[in-house]
């Protein structure tokens, strides 16, 4: 059963599936016609004044790739403060389907607007498997984007597949995959090697490759950055850019920029052991696995998860000079945005002396691949 609210797309999707399979039965086109459902998905809804669910087309199991687009809350829903048309589509399926294979955004693993999907997701299915893609350096869809008046015509959505009632055990996900296009199938061959076990909530969804399951499971995610910083402001303050792609900085002295966050502390101690933090690889790792979007949240740095360590007055005197060497320039809209970017062996360093995962340094990379041919802590 194919089903769609646009009669156009279902007779292309019709004449597309005659060509592929119609060399065994040449009336194909006129078989499958009754198959071919115009219906609007969102005309009805459980909550629905009139509307029920039952007006959906019998079937038992979905695979969808629904519309992506930003709306105003339809209180008919379940999941109105979504207010995104895919929320609307995944939670009609929820409630009529045994199961569901979808490609959606990332958004819902994160976002705090989706709370309400991941509730429902949790609720109804014991089993959920999530692979996340990012959309740099290579993107999951190959396609242009129809109807876009932007300049960017390429479909560069950060997508996720997500498998609902396959009754495969439990709830897994990865992280939110890099690879570059060269490396397209072998990526797709080796997704489940990225699956971790784990935990979801319907606060959030940890994107968490499984190379890091056992190093997120032994963080203690309740001491958190917020801790240690000050909610007034104070003369102990960090200046962290908040654009990241391949890394995240925390700087003494502010660049000249657009988009910064100022973060202040309440004695230099605590400032100094945030620098440490900040710019280690498991700042970026965190961000991949709470956020990943274009943007660092407030509170991405906020929920950061605190190691015990002493910071180290090297290090330190290191990340200081390194602030004055080490600045990068990125054009955006017409004008430059300044950066720090720390050598990696710096951040090596200042990561080693949060922890031992020295695979941490590889989330910096323009592709995840080379976690292949590690085995898992
Ligand atoms: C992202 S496209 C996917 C198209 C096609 N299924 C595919 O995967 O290539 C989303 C589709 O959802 C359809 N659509 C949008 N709103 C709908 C609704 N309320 N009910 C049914 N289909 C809808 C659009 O017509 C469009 O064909």
């Amino acid at each position: 059963m194919l089903s769609d609210k646009d009669t156009l797309a279902l007779l292309i999707a019709r004449v597309l599936f005659t060509l592929s399979f119609q060399n065994k039965d040449a009336h194909l086109f006129n078989t499958i016609k009754d198959n071919f459902v115009v219906f609007d998905f969102l005309s009805v809804s459980q909550n629905g004044f009139l509307n029920t669910l039952d007006k959906i087309p019998n079937h038992d199991y979905v695979i969808v790739n629904p519309p992506y687009l930003n709306t105003n809350e339809d209180t008919r829903f379940e999941t109105a403060k979504c207010t995104d048309l895919y929320a609307y589509f995944l939670e009609n399926i929820i409630k009529t389907s045994k199961g569901f294979i979808s490609i959606t955004p990332q958004s819902f693993t994160n976002a705090e607007k989706f709370y309400s999907l991941r509730s429902l997701l949790l609720k109804k299915f014991a089993d959920l498997t999530i692979y996340c893609f990012d959309n740099v350096p290579d993107s999951i869809f190959k396609g242009i984007k129809f109807g876009s008046t932007n300049s960017n015509h390429a479909n560069s959505v950060r997508a996720a597949i997500m498998i609902a009632g396959s009754h495969v055990k439990g709830h897994k996900i990865t992280s939110l995959l890099r690879w570059q296009t060269s490396e397209r199938l072998k990526m797709l061959d080796h997704l489940d090697v990225f699956l971790s076990d784990v935990t979801l909530t319907a606060r959030y969804f940890p994107k968490v490759s499984g190379f890091f399951e056992n190093y997120y499971n032994s963080l203690d995610l309740h001491k958190t950055l917020s801790r240690i910083m000050s909610s007034k402001p104070t003369q102990y303050a960090l200046y962290v850019p908040s654009s990241p792609r391949y890394f995240i900085s925390a700087l003494k002295k502010p660049v000249k920029r657009s988009s910064i966050k100022t973060l202040y502390f309440k004695n230099e101690q605590d400032l100094n052991k945030a620098y440490i933090i900040i710019n280690s690889s498991h700042a970026y790792w965190w961000w991949r696995v709470k956020d990943g979007g274009m943007t660092l949240s407030q509170e991405t740095l906020d929920t950061i998860p605190i190691i015990d360590f002493v910071p180290d007055k090297n290090l330190i005197f290191a990340l200081e000079q390194s602030e004055q060497k080490n600045k990068v320039y990125k054009l955006n809209a017409g004008s430059y945005q300044e950066n720090i970017k720390h050598p990696i062996e710096l951040i090596d360093k200042v990561t080693s002396i949060l922890c031992n995962y020295r695979i941490l340094s590889l989330c910096h990379k323009n592709s995840e691949m080379e976690f292949t041919n590690y085995t898992r802590y």
